[in-house]
């Protein structure tokens, strides 16, 4: 059901070396790979359990890591008993405040150029207690069962001190504005508030969303050993040159002396980034002067890892009567620890989804001790739209217009509220598209209208978005051997998404080489650039850092060719890479082979490293992915239980690289989303700030009876201005598409569901 069409990215500008711009300019004279559904060259390795993860790496000496945590809030570790776990079988040593050696708080991400710590909190370093979930202990032992036994036998008391932990408490102790990316969440256009009181139609309502713990399938861990001042790290990681500065800076030692390695990840989703474990891990290994593996256990992800924090928002929309958009209110509450550094930003979408006169948007923080949140898939957007999409879909019921129709009657022709242009916006081909393969047209406008035995069925829609960002610190070096091969490096991330193959394809593509000729090296902290994986911008970062290389390639080639070549006399940015040679541009049949060039020159390899152009496209243009979403959701009229028949995602994301991860990307958003939807919620206790679901037993994410076929297309209209023509697709998926199934609920039952998750109990 893979209806990506393949790319056709011809015909544009050929500016092939101005700001990150442009596709390859002989794409039409290749087999194209890029675009096409290239399997992951990870896969074969994965399957057969030869890719070494984290927690795989063996180490002469290994340790093993158990971790044990409070059980208050805030307070004071009053008594600390380690003895029994001493005592226990195979037990090297336990770590406490009373032993930890002396480490600064991690740079809290955000704060600072290649900071990553998730908190900012001592770590170990004293008797307080700041969440409940903080660890206490560290056990380690010849073996982890013997690890995870003794750290059972620690004990503790605490006194505790007064808490929040419960949110209408710390919303009436006051809210601050969230801030976000350098500014305040908080943006004000006309009078949104007088202007609601005008129209002839409007909406006003609040909408929730709960807590979300993380949960990619591999828990986090690190294989730790240090080597004399010398700190080695193999991290489950999406930020490995981040997290290499920001342990230096913990352990007072140069960046160059910190090696992290992440070959592999089973899943990040803005969670794999610097917590205290690997710092734990990495103290205890000083401590015990033996190689530490500290795995977290299902239970110290939800205690540890931050998630995504609640949310209470209002949506306040008003229309004239044809349905345009003159008022967009928006604006709430989310809760926050004092150690994080992310509100979570709910407003982002709507600053640029539609056209209105006025705007009010402003997030609100509150303040509680409990574990600081993070990233999760989407920070903003996931849960924004949520509010957003669900309030057009109440305005256009209450109005009688489609909901498909209100979308595109309020497509704005620049950016709603900065006013710069859009580089690529196509979204209304996406929902025009969508709505014909979905079979849009067959919707019963009419709530309740729909129903075989006991299902009602119904359809809803909403808008996807997720801005496309580049952020600066992309490098890469390119090996090009004179037999053909090119070695590309960049410490960029492969979580399962398909980086290496992605990026393969574009470096053998723009060097004019088969696919199997080209290696693409990552996950080291030690290669250049310094790119996170995270807001769906490292395939921009990369690509951008791969073209300035390959430009530099060519200049080089260039050189050595010299004026016996039938090159002689071009430029660089007058060839191309072409059937393991440089091409001129405007004559194809003049060209010379890498190893002839290379051959003459009395050289095996050429190496180039370059850094990528800073990203001015995001000064002049306004950029975002976009999807159209459709559901249909059936429920149980007896019940109230909501299954998910069908779904389909039409996106516009600029171009594709690899239709077969990309419809991957693309799908696992939209599962995320359904979980999103209908299950995900951690059960905080609000008398003490404990998690009280810990577990995937009694956390619910979508299994495959909860996942229909997923329906996945997309335009594949080159965006001019991004390196390869292509937008981020990592988070897109999970945006809209709770809203969409909510909508699709209205419209099987009447019924307005506006907090999340949407449980049965809420449709009785
Ligand atoms: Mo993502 S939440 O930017 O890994």
């Amino acid at each position: 059901s893979n209806a990506g069409h393949p790319g056709t990215a011809v015909g544009l500008a050929a500016n092939q070396w101005g700001q990150g711009d442009n596709p390859d300019p002989l794409i039409r004279h290749k087999h194209g790979l890029v675009g096409t559904s290239v399997s992951r060259i990870d896969g074969p390795l994965k399957v057969q359990g030869k890719a070494t993860f984290a927690a795989e790496f063996v180490k002469e000496g290994l340790t093993y890591a158990a971790l044990a945590f409070s059980t208050i809030a805030k307070g004071r570790i009053e008594t600390l008993d380690t003895s029994a776990a001493e005592a226990a079988p195979g037990v090297v040593l336990v770590m406490t405040y009373k032993n930890a050696p002396r480490m600064k708080p991690m740079p809290l991400f955000m704060t600072a150029e290649k900071a990553a710590g998730g908190d900012n909190l001592p770590i170990m370093q004293d008797d307080r207690v700041h969440w409940n979930g903080q660890p206490i202990a560290l056990v380690l032992a010849e073996t982890q069962e013997q690890a995870d036994f003794a750290s059972s036998l620690v004990h503790a008391t605490f006194k505790a001190e007064p808490s929040v932990t419960n949110f209408k408490e710390a919303k009436r102790r006051g809210t601050k504005t969230g801030e976000f990316g350098g500014g305040p969440l908080k943006l004000e256009i006309g009078d949104a508030e007088a202007a609601l009181t005008q129209v002839p139609v409007s909406i006003d309502a609040q909408y929730s969303t709960p807590r979300h713990s993380h949960n990619a399938i591999e828990p986090h861990a690190a294989t730790v050993a240090w080597d004399g001042d010398a700190l080695l790290v193999h991290d489950a990681s999406q930020a490995v040159v981040h997290t290499a500065w920001s342990l230096s800076s913990v352990f007072g030692i140069d960046e160059s002396q910190v090696h992290v390695t992440s070959p592999y990840v089973g899943g990040g989703f803005g969670s794999k980034t610097l917590w205290q474990h690997q710092v734990l891990g990495a103290a205890a290994s000083k401590l015990a002067g033996r190689p530490v593996r500290i795995t977290l256990s299902r239970e110290g992800v939800y205690r540890m890892v931050g998630g995504r924090s609640q949310t209470e928002q209002r949506v306040a929309l008003g229309a004239d009567k044809d349905g345009r958009l003159k008022a967009i209110i928006h604006t709430g509450v989310v809760a926050m620890s004092h150690q994080n550094a992310l509100p979570e930003p709910f407003i982002l979408a709507t600053r640029g989804a539609y056209a209105a006169d006025a705007f009010k948007l402003h997030v609100e923080v509150a303040q509680m001790d409990m574990l600081a949140n993070t990233f999760m898939r989407a920070p903003g957007e996931a849960v924004g739209t949520f509010g957003l999409e669900c309030a057009l879909d109440e305005l256009a019921d209450k109005l009688g217009i489609d909901p498909v129709e209100i979308r595109i009657l309020n497509e704005p022709d620049k950016h709603p509220t900065e006013g710069k242009p859009f580089s690529s916006r196509n979204i209304v081909e996406a929902w025009r598209t969508g709505a014909q393969r979905f079979g849009w047209a067959k919707r019963n406008a009419k709530p309740g209208s729909v129903r075989q035995g006991e299902w009602l069925i119904g359809m809803g829609c909403a808008t996807g978005t997720y801005p496309y960002y580049r952020m600066p610190g992309g490098a890469a070096r390119i090996t090009l051997r004179k037999d053909g091969h090119a070695r590309v490096e960049i410490a960029a991330h492969e979580m399962g998404m398909g980086t290496a193959t992605a990026h393969s394809q574009v470096t053998a593509d723009r060097l004019g080489l088969p696919l199997d000729q080209v290696t693409f090296g990552y996950g080291d902290s030690k290669m250049p650039g310094a790119v996170l994986a995270g807001g769906s911008q490292q395939s921009a970062s990369i690509g951008a850092a791969i073209v300035a290389a390959q430009h530099a390639l060519f200049a080089q080639l260039l050189i050595l060719a010299g004026n016996a070549s039938p090159l002689a006399g071009l430029r660089p940015e007058e060839v191309g890479g072409f059937n393991g040679g440089l091409v001129a541009l405007a004559d194809l049949a003049r060209s010379e082979s890498y190893a002839s060039i290379m051959g003459r020159a009395g050289r095996d390899e050429i190496v180039v490293q370059e850094d990528a152009p800073p990203p001015m496209e995001l000064q002049n243009w306004s950029m975002h992915s976009y999807g159209a979403m459709f559901c249909e959701a059936r429920v149980n009229a007896v019940t109230g239980e909501t299954r998910i028949s069908r779904f389909l995602g039409s996106f516009d994301c600029g171009r594709i690289l690899n239709a077969k991860t990309a419809a991957s990307q693309f799908r696992g958003g939209i599962i995320m989303g359904l979980g999103l939807a209908l299950m995900e919620e951690t059960q905080f206790d609000e008398r003490n700030g404990r998690i009280m679901n810990p577990s995937l037993a009694e956390y619910h994410v979508p299994a495959h009876m909860d996942v229909p076929e997923i329906d996945v297309i997309w335009n594949d209209i080159p965006d001019p201005h991004t390196p390869m023509g292509a937008h981020g697709i990592g988070e897109i998926g999970i945006t809209g598409t709770a809203a969409a199934v909510a909508n699709a609920v209205f419209n099987a039952t009447g019924k307005r569901v506006r907090d999340l998750p949407l449980t049965l109990d809420k449709l009785m």
